[in-house]
């Protein structure tokens, strides 16, 4: 913990020590309480969960796997009661089975994983005096899964690689899966990234069309890194007999969770990557501008400038046009520019620099869509996005996470994660202004001042992560004895003070410590303040966040998930203590009186 707790407007509260317990660590003063855990009901109707006699049928109606992004949405004339929306990331078996067989699952086991991917929406309602929330069996509720029907947008729809035998039209797509980061339009819609979706296809190594070459290598498809066997028991994910399916992920997804019957969308306008989710910024001039990042290392950062622009109300007309202005408009990737660096060496004032937004395709209202990049057409712009920003020379980055605009200043933020390979991997560029450490282990925090609409930005690092008693690190221009030290940057969020709070990622490859979640003053004399919020149980990564005035949310990713862990064998027992098997939550974290950091 930092040797004096500085205060700040919305950070004051006594930072966390950083620890390794089995459980939810919160400032003094502050309670906390599970909203929602893996299992639990989230349909009317829908059965308690029965670790030890899992069907796909009951987890369908329940909550999913692996919580990941999580926010809060208004229900109209109710106070303190919203539609929680919630996207379930990965499922890891050996976690969630007794006797599961690594490599060999059964057809249960595979079908309760498929139905523990996706979205969930569930109705959550406040207490008087407390943070507290709890879900509501409502009208809204609702679980996207890995079988739910999407409907597939822009250029890459219904072309050669995204025709498959069950749906010779390519536009209708079976579930969405890998579910990564997210982000809530100002129309009121959910949208969320699909990222590690190759590890659910297998079957082939190499590709059995010549024109597919490229692309499976640049996308690492068939390459089975964490094979989740489903090929199994479903042709779809075997690619040796549908190679066209892995085709149909990777994209930005939209679910309007106001209407549980509408059809969620696939809006391939803005390019096809393992994509960590997406957050929008409108312009006082009402163009709507959205950031996304690529989480790979030696990845790239987009933003997609739309033509179309907000409807106002959440009617189904206004509702029918908003979901489009994702599909026209154009989509742009980042080149950094910035001086010389030497591994390590912060110069004086920080890393900064400039850029430009190189644009690679743009789509019409009508759906034709222009490609801006030599020798590639504009469906395969759409296809094979990370081919398009290698032949344009945009900047390889450090794992961009996700990528936020501050409400208050309009300034952008990206969490660059870690890059274990930077500098030392054949092929991969060395280091440069933004990507300035030789083996990124702790990753840095970039801040974008964009033009929004135009082609050029400024920006620089705000943190460079890791022990703050290190030369190589840097917080802001901050005392760096005063900070708390932070590791693997990965999702980010604003409160209403206009501070950036940032969730972790990997806080043990750096330090014997767990996950957790942070508050950064941006703007003032305190710029770069950094403090420990709290910290997650044992094996967990910290998603989410939602920062309010009167509550805090995180949503906790595999608690327990470390080496040899097993369901036979836990590792955590969060959230329910004594010999219970871990399950993901959310958890909402409230001050006994007052405001959160007040
Ligand atoms: Fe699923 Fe990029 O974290
Ligand atoms: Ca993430
Ligand atoms: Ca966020
Ligand atoms: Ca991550």
């Amino acid at each position: 913990a930092p040797s004096e707790n500085v205060n700040a407007p919305g950070l004051n509260f006594s930072s966390i020590t950083p620890n390794k317990a089995d459980a939810v660590t919160v400032p003094e003063g502050y309670e906390q309480a599970v909203v929602i855990r893996w299992g639990d009901p989230v349909l009317p109707g829908a059965p308690q969960f029965d670790f030890d006699n899992q069907t796909p049928e009951a987890q369908a109606q329940q909550f999913g796997f692996n919580n990941d992004f999580t926010d809060l949405i208004p229900v109209d004339g109710k106070p303190d009661t919203f539609l929680m929306v919630c996207n379930q990331e990965y499922t890891t078996g050996v976690h969630m089975f007794k006797g599961y067989k690594e490599g060999d699952p059964t057809e249960n086991q595979v079908r309760v994983e498929m139905a523990a991917h996706g979205i969930t929406v569930v109705e959550v309602k406040g207490e008087p005096g407390s943070g507290k929330l709890t879900p509501v069996l409502g009208e809204y509720n609702r679980r996207i899964t890995a079988s739910t029907e999407f409907e597939l947008r822009g250029p890459a729809a219904g072309t050669f690689f995204t025709r498959t035998a069950a749906d010779p039209t390519g536009t209708r797509v079976l579930g969405t899966i890998a579910n990564c980061s997210g982000g809530i339009t100002p129309w009121g819609t959910m949208i969320s990234g699909e990222e590690n979706y190759t590890n659910y296809f297998s079957g082939a190594e190499t590709p059995p069309l010549d024109g597919l070459k490229e692309g499976w290598k640049r996308y690492g498809v068939g390459k089975d890194e964490d094979a989740h066997h489903w090929m199994k028991y479903e042709d779809r994910f075997d690619l040796s007999k549908e190679p066209n399916e892995v085709n149909r992920f990777g994209y930005l997804v939209e679910v309007n969770p106001h209407d549980p019957k509408s059809t969620p969308i696939k809006h391939s306008a803005l390019g096809r990557m393992k994509r960590e989710g997406g957050n929008i910024y409108v312009t006082p001039t009402g163009e709507v501008v959205t950031y996304c990042g690529d989480d790979s290392k030696f990845e790239y950062i987009y933003k997609f400038v739309s033509s179309r622009k907000i409807q106002p109300g959440k009617g189904a007309a206004a509702m029918e046009s908003n979901m489009r202005i994702l599909d026209e408009g154009t989509l742009y990737v980042a080149k950094f520019e910035g001086q010389k660096v030497e591994n390590g060496k912060v110069p004086e004032g920080g890393y900064k620099g400039t850029g430009t937004w190189i644009p690679l395709l743009t789509t019409k209202a009508d759906g034709s869509a222009q490609s801006h990049v030599d020798g590639m057409a504009a469906e395969n712009v759409a296809l094979w996005t990370r081919v398009a920003g290698d032949k344009v020379g945009a900047t390889k980055m450090d794992r961009p996470e996700d990528i936020e605009p501050n409400p208050k200043t309009g300034k952008i933020y990206c969490a660059l994660t870690n890059n274990s390979d930077r500098g030392v991997k054949e092929g991969q560029p060395g280091i440069d202004t933004p990507n300035p450490r030789v083996k990124n282990k702790s990753g840095q925090l970039l801040e974008i001042t964009d033009e929004h609409t135009g082609t050029t930005f400024s920006w620089d690092l705000l943190l460079v992560c890791g022990d703050p008693a290190a030369a190589d690190t840097y917080y802001g221009g901050f005392d760096k004895s005063k900070v708390s030290r932070i590791s693997c940057p990965d999702n980010v969020t604003f409160d209403s003070h206009g501070n950036l709070w940032i969730s972790t990622d990997g806080t043990n490859d750096t330090f014997d410590s767990n996950d957790g979640l942070f508050g950064v003053v941006l703007e003032g004399k305190d710029r770069g303040l950094t403090k420990q919020f709290l910290t997650v149980p044992f094996g967990a990564e910290t998603c989410g966040p939602v920062v309010r005035d009167n509550r805090v949310l995180v949503a906790v990713q595999h608690p327990g998930e470390t080496d040899d862990a097993t369901a036979d064998k836990p590792s955590s027992h969060w959230p329910d203590g004594g010999s219970s098997q871990p399950r993901p939550s959310v958890v909402a974290v409230w001050k006994k009186s007052g405001t959160i950091g007040a």
